[in-house]
């Protein structure tokens, strides 16, 4: 394993629930509801939308892996003749399938963890991952897997740091748990390079925000929902979460 690569784990490894708070937690703080990420029905105008049509250019299949509800693939509608979902929560792919049929788009499903799931994927033209990387310990075969599966090029979208790591200061008031500093996308950019790629990186300002409310961040912080009420005033002190993002495409 490189260095890049081996940093990279080691701060992934470094941010996960310590096993006495987890094996107290009255719900699963980690799994997503499938519907904060139902697709919108007018896809957000973004570098990476442009980066996915660039490398579409006149029509092409797409293969969405951590597709959630399709957010990164259906904003390619138009030129995408094809959508494949992959998704290691399969309430989430029921989601991906709901939304092409909507939308007349053919469509197929892979469940399960990439890269694992790689070879049922296949190949298409363009491959998207959108907000997936801070899910992952060992980045190397992910990424390289998508460039693998990518005949045109790769088109990844993530937050500059662990899309957790605002709730940080109410770690340390809520479970006294400090922290250790989140990997960040300059960290998963050197992992690309450490593969041979150089990626183009567009740094940009998301509009929109991804759900936080405090019944939300009382599951995320393994707090029973009674304690709801003193997340809230707790969320009034910490700084807003962040709206920046990164997009990083590579040719393959
Ligand atoms: C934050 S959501 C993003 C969903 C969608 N890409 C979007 O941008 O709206 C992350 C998704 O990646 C999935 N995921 C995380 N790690 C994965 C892996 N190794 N293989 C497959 N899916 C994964 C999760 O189940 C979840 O649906």
């Amino acid at each position: 394993m490189g260095e890049a690569s081996r940093r990279w784990a080691e701060l992934q490894s470094g941010r996960g629930i310590p096993p006495e708070i987890l094996a107290h937690a009255p719900a699963d703080p980690w799994t997503h509801d499938p519907r904060d990420f139902r697709a919108p029905e007018v896809p957000a105008d973004t570098p990476s939308r442009d980066a996915g049509l660039e490398l579409l250019g006149g029509g092409g299949t797409v293969l969405d892996v951590g597709c959630g509800g399709g957010d990164a693939a259906f904003a390619l509608l138009g030129p995408m003749t094809r959508a494949v979902g992959t998704d290691q929560q399969a309430d989430m792919l029921e989601v991906f399938a709901e939304v092409a049929r909507e939308r007349g788009v053919p469509c197929a499903t892979v469940p399960g963890r990439w890269p694992d799931v790689a070879s049922d994927a296949g190949t298409a033209d363009v491959v998207v991952s959108h907000h997936v990387l801070h899910n992952v310990v060992d980045l190397a075969p992910f990424l390289t897997a998508l460039t693998t599966a990518a005949t045109r090029g790769v088109v990844v979208e993530m937050l500059p740091e662990h899309p957790m790591a605002w709730l940080d200061p109410l770690w340390v008031r809520f479970h006294d748990l400090h922290r250790p500093p989140s990997a960040t996308a300059d960290d998963a950019i050197a992992v690309l390079v450490e593969l041979g790629v150089e990626p183009e990186v567009r740094h940009w300002q998301r509009a929109r925000r991804h759900p936080h409310d405090p019944d939300w961040v009382t599951r995320r912080l393994c707090l029973p929902p009674e304690r709801s009420g003193e997340v809230d005033a707790a969320l009034a002190e910490v700084p807003l979460r962040r709206r920046d993002a990164v997009t990083l495409l590579w040719r393959t």
